[in-house]
């Protein structure tokens, strides 16, 4: 969570870096501020939006060519004008801007208190900035060197920046745990905590390593370890493109990426799947070939949305490949003592490859070797970097807070993962492998005509704009996305909504069901389709608004439903990729029209770096 932002060079400093921290807001948007070498050292900082902070930065000195700026997600102390970033130390002589948790900060800033240095925040990064003074002053080092010795005090997650008054052309950043990227312009550095808000000016970047420790002064960047080893850094050429960033026209970036699914779940199959020639192939797959066909037990660790797309895949590698799998909220299996053995197979799943929790569950499989793949939307995130193997899912950059084409593109290729390991183990029969290929690769234009229901979504959105209340229900391969559906309804639009498989609702939340309640039933024609139509007889004996989503032709359900939204027709083992789409819309424009932020949730943060 937060999102932090540098820059050095020729230009002016503020509107890069404002700019910069506008791209990052879906990190947390709490408060944001700048630091800005304006003869002095300036700190100006705000609490709401970035552009609270740019509007108060109106009537301000900000001509500078270097500074540093941060948006928040509170973990310590509430978001306001203090509790914001940068930091002071005592002397106001350094600042610092921090990403992530720093969990000894409460023995630290005793121990600092002890020695005379003052507090004006609850934060932790307080701490670290006072820390690093602290070292300076007894050890009269330079800043980097002080930095540098801190980071043997601090246990926790960081990436921080740091300025001083007294080198006015010097930035010192380091990492642990958060990411932390520099982009290398001609004359001139930025860092931001991912490359959105470089990219505009340079592809060159380096992505800072653990315990790294980068000091860029006068124009010269020098990369070390915490014990002072230089390193070689190694310069990646990012292939992104500046519109994939922005809205390109749409009203809301979470609108944006529903409608860019069609072209996205095909750049999730690009070259590795091409039905005619009966092409199926994953590189990351390829390695471990042996490992997978022989594992005799899957285990899927994940949060949120991706863990929901890790539902959808335990169905399909069960069915498909016949071997066992096992879903897991990373936050639990992490703290629960699983039993994990070397011959099982750790899925993480992470559209960031950021998450605290998956990447520490990560670490535990790995301890007790395991074979850790990763599938993940950000190249070169940590969980990427970290696992054994992985695959990318090419959704491009994802900035809606709600996850909708990142959970798309992860079935995408979990199914064809699935599809891979189950053909190599002989279980699934080639004639069923074909005809899957071929409907797979129909998808992305079955997605465009679902999303040609937008209008009509958005009249019922219309009808069910006061609820206070929803139930989604879903059987088998749709169970994930009635999960699905209500998480997005209540992340965007803060209505309480309730994601059951259809034949448990019997089992507890019937007792909910009345004339105000409207329950969205994903029934398209599958294996459990007239199961669902019980259930939906249990729902209108009871008074509920029936929202169905159904196959396209369908005559039963409609007869019995109050709202009807047809989708085209697919295998059972795809519907998730099809019945998602009415869900995402239905929940976009039921929070638009409750005039909720969209993109920003409150107290929601798209990467969630902090357990
Ligand atoms: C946060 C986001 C969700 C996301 C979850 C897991 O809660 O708001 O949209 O599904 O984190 O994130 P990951 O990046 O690991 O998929």
């Amino acid at each position: 969570m937060c999102g932090i932002v540098a820059y050095v060079g020729h230009r002016e400093a503020c509107p890069i870096i404002i700019k910069g921290l506008k791209r990052l807001e879906y990190r947390g948007y709490d408060s944001a501020g700048i630091a800005l070498m304006n003869g002095t050292l300036s700190v100006y900082k705000k609490k709401g939006k970035v552009s609270e902070l740019e509007a108060f930065l109106q009537d301000k000195d900000v001509h500078s060519n270097i500074g540093m700026g941060h948006t928040r997600w509170a973990t310590h102390g509430e978001p306001n004008d203090v509790n914001a970033h940068p930091h002071f130390s005592t002397s106001k002589k350094i600042a610092i801007i921090h990403n992530g948790i720093i969990e000894n900060y409460a023995a630290l800033k005793t121990l600092l208190i002890s020695k005379g240095h003052t507090f004006k925040s609850e934060t932790d990064s307080e701490v670290f900035i006072n820390l690093i003074e602290d070292i300076r002053e007894n050890n009269h080092c330079t800043l980097a060197e002080a930095v540098r010795l801190a980071l043997h005090e601090v246990v926790g997650a960081y990436a921080i920046v740091v300025l001083s008054k007294d080198d006015p052309h010097q930035l010192v950043a380091a990492r642990k745990g958060s990411p932390l990227v520099l982009g290398i312009g001609k004359g001139e550095y930025f860092l931001a905590s991912d490359a959105t808000p470089i990219i505009e000016y340079t592809n060159d970047v380096v992505y800072l390593k653990d315990y790294e420790l980068a000091v860029i002064k006068n124009g010269e960047l020098d990369i070390r370890s915490r014990e002072d080893v230089k390193q070689t850094p190694y310069v990646q050429r990012l292939e992104m493109a500046l519109e994939s960033i922005e809205k390109g026209g749409y009203e809301h970036f979470m609108l944006k990426e529903i409608f860019e699914q069609p072209r996205s779940i095909l750049d999730s199959m690009r070259g590795r799947m091409i039905s005619a020639s009966n092409h199926l192939m994953m590189s990351g797959i390829r390695e471990f070939e042996n490992k997978f066909v022989n594992a005799e037990r899957i285990l899927i660790v994940a949060c949120g949305t991706s863990w929901h797309a890790g539902l959808v895949a335990e169905y399909l590698i069960e069915d498909f490949a016949r071997i066992p799998v096992e879903v897991e909220y990373a936050s639990e299996f992490r703290y629960r003592n699983p039993i994990i053995r070397e011959t099982d197979i750790v899925i993480a799943i992470s559209q960031s490859g950021e998450t605290a929790d998956t990447l520490a569950a990560i670490e535990l499989a790995k301890s007790k070797g395991a074979t850790i793949f990763g599938i993940c939307n950000v190249v070169g995130s940590s969980i990427a970097r970290t696992t054994d193997a992985g695959a990318y899912t090419h959704a491009g950059p994802e900035i809606g807070v709600a996850s909708t084409k990142a959970f798309t593109a992860q079935v995408t290729v979990l199914t064809l993962i699935a599809m891979i390991i189950g053909s190599k183990r002989g279980t699934l029969e080639t004639s069923k492998l074909h005809g899957l290929m071929a409907e797979l690769e129909n998808i992305p234009a079955k997605v465009e005509r679902a999303l040609k229901l937008d209008q009509q979504i958005q009249e019922i959105a219309e009808k069910f704009k006061n609820a206070t209340n929803f139930i989604y229900l879903g059987r088998g391969y749709n169970y994930p996305v009635a999960l699905e559906g209500a998480l997005k309804l209540k992340e965007i639009s803060y209505i309480h909504a309730e994601g059951y498989p259809a034949a448990e609702m019997k089992h507890g939340p019937i007792a909910l069901i009345d004339e105000q309640m409207p329950v969205v039933v994903i029934a398209t024609k599958d294996g459990s389709y007239e199961k669902i139509v019980s259930n939906i007889q249990e729902v209108r004996a009871r008074k509920g608004k029936v929202i169905a989503i159904v196959t396209e032709g369908d005559t039963t359900i409609p007869a019995m439903s109050d709202f009807v939204i047809e989708i085209p027709e697919t295998s059972e083992h795809l519907a998730p990729l099809l019945s998602v789409i009415p869900l995402q819309l239905l929940s976009y424009h039921i929070a638009v029209l409750r005039g909720c932020n969209v993109d920003q949730p409150r107290n929601l943060a798209k990467s969630v770096t902090v357990e």
